[in-house]
């Protein structure tokens, strides 16, 4: 299904909901995980966020709009800061980065991973401090290497044996000792409930566990003496709900530890564990509070390190959808309702799969609900679509809206801060939308939408 031509999920012909889905006893009522904590229905049924209206938003702002509930996100970041004491948490810039989003999470005491030049341009622009920011990416080049120096960026994540060499030479010339550390990849591949724990592992990122090369780095930067080992890194992978996976890959990545102690003299003395951490997109998904998961990974490692000999290292790790996530929301405004031979109706909006990529890519599913007034219609069975020319231009796959949903209504779908609009593009020539923070009744743009205009300055033929 994953290779029809026409999109991912052209070839699901059908009209009958998932197991998963049921339709509900209220249309309008909202599945409070979903949604941003400052999302109500108002007394004349819209959605409110923070006590706007989203009719208003949308007025002021125009459709599509991503809408952020500043005070969930940063209640997110501040769970996460709470629910794992003496842990670094580096907020993964990935899932969604700008200058007002930074500095909210600088605020709440959070550190920041970037993975190029221009999130980490985004990030010393904001003020982060350079000391927070941690450095990924598997081909950063000798300007990015130049730049997170010069910048004095606190740690490095180290991804190849040419990268050592890269980094090791500018530290030479430079007189410097960045702190850096080694990202393992330990055989261990996690989402949802499910993991798989290989022997091998065949993927772009970090050094193999298995093959060895993993110790070679870390012996190879040790004995060179030039940069400043600070300990191993692993990222099993993303919309993890259980903590098995996380488990075997501390037994795996402890393991090495002990074997650069035994072979080297050196405890190192940090371990970042990654991030991954699953949120809500719909009601089939229950992820654990940050409280749990911060005791669940602190009692892992305390008896994987144990089991080695090994003092518990100081650790970090990288959320970045469990924090900015669950706190937006897309606006959309409907243009068209379609029933296709009574197989299936398309609701579509006027954005799609260039602010939401997720649903082709993925195969993600997300949730919907008319946003501007609540309905006494019956529950439909529809499909979100978007108003690209793709056939597989789906934003949500299956959500039971009013029968009566019609053009002009507004569709919000939750769920939508990471991963969006950081992997939005102007596929159609459509200028990516705005982001708007909304705290205590009032709404500041953050990122103002692109323009035709904006669009037309990079063509200079
Ligand atoms: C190294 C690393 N850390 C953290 C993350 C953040 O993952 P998530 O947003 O799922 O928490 C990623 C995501 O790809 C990653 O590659």
């Amino acid at each position: 299904m994953r290779a029809h031509e026409a999109g991912a999920l052209h070839g699901d012909i059908g009209h009958r909901e998932p197991a998963w889905l049921r339709p509900p006893v209220d249309v309008n009522a909202l599945v409070p995980q979903l949604w941003p904590r400052a999302v109500a229905r108002g007394v004349d049924g819209a959605l409110t966020v923070a006590g706007l209206g989203v009719a208003d938003l949308a007025a002021e702002y125009g459709t599509p709009v991503y809408v952020l509930d500043e005070d969930d996100l940063r209640s997110r970041a501040r769970d996460f800061r709470d629910a794992f004491p003496d842990v670094d948490v580096y907020y993964a810039g990935k899932a969604f980065l700008c200058r007002a989003v930074i500095r909210m999470i600088a605020e709440e005491g959070l550190h920041l991973d970037v993975c190029t030049g221009g999130e980490l341009a985004t990030a010393l622009s904001a003020g982060m401090p350079a000391e927070r920011i941690g450095f990924h990416g598997n081909n950063k080049s000798v300007a990015e290497l130049t730049r997170a120096l010069d910048a004095g960026v606190g740690r490095i994540i180290l991804d190849s044996f040419t990268e050592i060499d890269r980094l090791t030479a500018l530290a030479r010339e430079r007189k410097v000792r960045p702190g850096v550390l080694v990202r393992v990849t330990v055989g261990v591949e996690a989402h949802t409930h499910e993991f798989i724990a290989t022997a091998h592992e065949d993927q772009k990122f970090g050094f193999s566990l298995a093959g060895g090369a993993a110790a070679a780095a870390a012996f190879k930067v040790i004995d060179e003496g030039v940069l400043d080992l600070r300990g191993l890194h692993s990222h099993i992978g993303s919309q993890i709900f259980d903590t098995s996976g996380f488990e075997v890959s501390a037994r795996r990545i402890l393991a090495l530890q002990a074997q650069i102690r035994d072979a080297r003299g050196v405890e190192l003395p940090e371990l970042d564990l990654g991030g991954g951490f699953g949120i809500a997109y719909t009601t089939q998904d229950d992820p654990a509070a940050p409280q749990e998961l911060g005791k669940r990974l602190r009692k892992i490692i305390d008896s994987e390190c144990a089991a080695e000999n090994l003092a518990v290292p100081h650790l970090s790790i990288e959320p970045g959808r469990a924090i900015v996530g669950p706190a937006v929301f897309t606006l959309y405004e409907v243009g068209t309702v379609k029933n296709v031979d009574g197989l299936r109706t398309y609701v579509s909006v006027d954005g799609g799969m260039s602010d939401n990529i997720r649903t082709a890519l993925y195969d993600a599913s997300y949730s919907a609900t008319v946003a501007n007034r609540a309905s006494t219609a019956e529950p439909l069975l529809a499909r979100v679509v978007g108003k690209h020319c793709e056939a597989g231009d789906i934003v949500v796959k299956d959500e039971f809206l009013p029968a009566d949903v019609q053009p002009g209504d507004l569709v919000a779908v939750p769920g939508t801060g990471a991963y969006c609009r950081s992997m939005a593009s102007n596929y159609n020539h459509v200028p990516r939308p705005p982001v708007v923070a909304v705290r205590d009744g009032s709404a500041r743009l953050i990122v103002r939408r692109e323009t035709e205009e904006d669009l037309l300055a990079l063509d200079v033929g």
